[in-house]
């Protein structure tokens, strides 16, 4: 058996409440109530358990992880335990005084998203009037108090054709770097493909789009780039594969190998309260379900980028063809792949889909 190596990264998954309502969000559906989430020395706990086997980076995400009244103190439990820190929000619920109070409890990165280029974009696909010019002057905060910065921007068929726009504001906030992610189907934005997919010209067109602006920026903005799949030839490498590099807790303290890793029916997560993090990153089953190669059937097994994608992203081969050990279907080696990419037109051609926004924790699910 291959020796695993110790994790790098750690998503800490702070809390499921949030004040916008994003389709295309990746929270599992069924939400953590706050009633169920980690307390303080909890989730302080997590982090020295996480500093003590080998991560280096934390990224504190949500939900918004401002909704969390004592972000800060993590925040600075985090750097005591001699983590980095990365805020991963959509600002709101971040003053200007909060801002410096994470700065002085020493957050060293701060990821923003986008949710379009103006305010009746934004407000709409984040389902929260007036959180677009809210988000707007906390990037200006950002700015002021010098966090390094990065543009999270998610981007779909409705707002695709903002991205040049949503270049351009990188650069005029003095970010270092934007993601442009399109949108993955995990979590809310399944109920969303209709509304969401985008077109496979469109698809095209932000490729060309993405190293145009690589080209021309330069030595001034970093540009990742997450394509659209279902249009794709290969899959990605989900989480830089499963159990090898990252590791995500959730709101409840369930420790997952991805954050969609709930919607694989057969695995059963360990808890933080309750066992220690080494033992459920080295030992426990549901990490070493699909980690390394040993897992995999054909033509993944006897493929040449095997150890370069891990078969891609085992939710999306349980979402699709309804078995986590299968080849992502977004390979083109897959049998299911031609099926996928049909169903990706049909729902990129789908005419005036309605946006199935994200609920409360706790509050009943929209039907399909
Ligand atoms: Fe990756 Fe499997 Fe496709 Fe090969 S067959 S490219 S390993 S997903
Ligand atoms: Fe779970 Fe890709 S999201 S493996």
């Amino acid at each position: 058996m291959t020796r695993v190596p110790p994790p790098i990264a750690m998503l800490a998954e702070l809390t499921h409440r949030c004040p916008l309502a994003c389709p295309y969000c990746s929270n599992p559906v069924e939400l953590a109530r706050q009633d169920r989430e980690l307390s303080t020395e909890t989730w302080i706990s997590a982090f020295r358990q996480a500093a003590e086997i080998g991560v280096l980076q934390l990224h504190l995400s949500g939900g918004e992880p401002a909704s969390r009244r004592d972000l800060t103190a993590l925040v600075a439990a985090a750097r005591e335990a001699g983590l980095y820190t990365n805020l991963i929000t959509s600002g709101i619920g971040l003053s200007e005084r909060r801002l410096a109070e994470l700065d002085a409890a020493g957050l060293d990165h701060i990821q923003l998203s986008l949710q379009g280029t103006d305010a009746a974009m934004a407000d709409q696909i984040g389902g929260y009037k007036g959180g677009f010019d809210r988000k707007m002057q906390v990037a200006a905060w950002i700015g002021a108090i010098g966090f390094p910065l990065t543009l999270n921007a998610v981007l779909h068929r409705r707002n695709l054709h903002q991205l040049p726009r949503a270049i351009d504001m990188a650069v005029e906030m003095g970010a270092r770097r934007i993601e442009v992610a399109t949108v993955q189907f995990h979590g809310w934005a399944l109920k969303n493909r209709d509304a969401l997919m985008p077109t496979r010209a469109q698809a095209a067109e932000t490729t060309r789009i993405v190293a145009e602006a690589r080209a021309r920026l330069k030595g001034v903005l970093v540009i990742d780039y997450v394509p659209a799949d279902y249009h794709g030839d290969y899959p990605k490498r989900c989480m830089g594969g499963w159990g090898t590099s990252g590791l995500n807790i959730a709101p409840d303290g369930q420790v997952l190998p991805c954050h969609a890793a709930q919607t694989i029916p057969h695995l059963r997560f360990e808890n933080i309260r309750d066992t220690p993090l080494a033992d459920i990153w080295y030992d426990s089953p549901a990490f070493n379900a699909y980690r390394g190669t040993d897992w995999m059937a054909e033509p993944c097994q006897s493929c040449e980028r095997k150890t370069k994608d891990f078969g891609g992203c085992r939710c999306q081969a349980m979402a699709i063809v309804g078995d986590a050990a299968a080849t992502d279907p977004t390979c083109i080696k897959s049998p299911h792949h031609g099926a996928l990419q049909d169903r990706a037109r049909a729902h990129s051609e789908s005419a005036d889909a309605a946006l199935t926004y994200r609920t409360a924790p706790g509050k009943p699910i929209p039907a399909e």
